[in-house]
């Protein structure tokens, strides 16, 4: 049996998967990515392995991805998020046509072919607005745990409007509605739907089709995945793997590359 691995080197998280001939995944491992991305990259790769007990020389083939794919020393080859987001939504939802992104710095929607290719992409431009950083910037504010962010926001009874688009001013929008009585629930809320409202400004601008799946560690949120629902007025794909949706994609390629190594292995050592 052979095995192929995908590090999703993200400016805020890495993630690394490990997935058998079948395309199945047989681990996974989760850690911020921090100062040291080189460290993040083998860290995450070593945590996998170890998790599923298996040993480097097993795993033929590494494709690094994300912003630090770069970085992935170990790894034999990269490629762009946005194509693994795409090849690995389509795998776990295979009637996806639409994958929206949202992690710590950048939210991306993507449009792809049946096959999984991509058709077109688009992303926030150098701003944090409407992504997890957003959010993040909301919860230090509100001194809750990222992992409340979503939980206390569904407790919301009456929304309030969050006007800044700016992760730099949301705190202070956040902490002035606070000062004027506002409940955290209704305030988070707030926040929640002018990410999904940003969010599906994107997705428009590569075209809404039907299966839409949604990626990444913002997904972890199901205050956002209400938010975006709601927005979009659709039922968007989400499982506990959508975190690790770009390593998974990373990892296909690589079995892809192990594959057309054994099919034609004289050209695929000219490469
Ligand atoms: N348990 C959780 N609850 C709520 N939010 C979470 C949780 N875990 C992660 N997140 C959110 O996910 C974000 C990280 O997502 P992800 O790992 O997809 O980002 P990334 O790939 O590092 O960033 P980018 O793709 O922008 O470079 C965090 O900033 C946080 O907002
Ligand atoms: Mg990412």
């Amino acid at each position: 049996m052979a095995y192929s691995a995908g590090v999703d080197v993200g400016s805020t998280q890495t993630k690394a998967v490990i997935i058998d001939e079948d395309g199945a995944i047989v681990s996974r491992a989760l850690i911020d990515t921090g100062a040291n991305v080189v460290m993040a990259a083998q860290n995450s790769f070593n945590m996998a392995r170890e998790d599923a007990g298996i040993g480097e020389q097993e795993i033929e083939y590494v494709i690094g991805t994300g912003y630090g794919r770069y970085r992935v020393t170990f790894g034999n080859a990269q490629v762009t998020e946005i194509s693994c987001h795409g090849r690995g939504a389509v795998k776990m939802f295979p009637k996806t046509r639409t994958v929206v992104d949202m992690g710590g710095q950048d939210t991306k929607a993507i449009r792809v072919s049946p096959t999984g290719e991509i058709l077109d992409f688009c992303m926030n431009d150098k701003c944090a607005a409407g992504t997890g950083r957003f959010l993040g910037a909301a919860a230090a504010a509100l001194d809750i745990p990222l992992e409340e962010l979503g939980p206390t926001a569904l407790k919301h009874q009456h929304a309030i409007r969050i006007s800044t688009t700016c992760t730099v001013f949301a705190e202070s929008e956040v902490l002035s509605w606070l000062g004027k009585g506002k409940k955290i629930e209704d305030i988070l809320w707030g926040v929640h739907q002018s990410m999904a409202t940003r969010s599906a400004a994107l997705l428009r601008r590569v075209g809404i089709e039907e299966e839409v799946t949604f990626t990444g560690g913002v997904t972890k949120n199901i205050g956002m995945v209400q938010a975006l629902e709601d927005r979009l007025e659709l039922k968007v794909n989400v499982s506990n793997d959508s975190h690790y949706m770009g390593a998974l994609g990373a990892a296909l390629f690589a079995m892809d590359h192990i594959f057309e190594s054994r099919r034609s292995p004289q050209e695929s050592v000219e490469k």
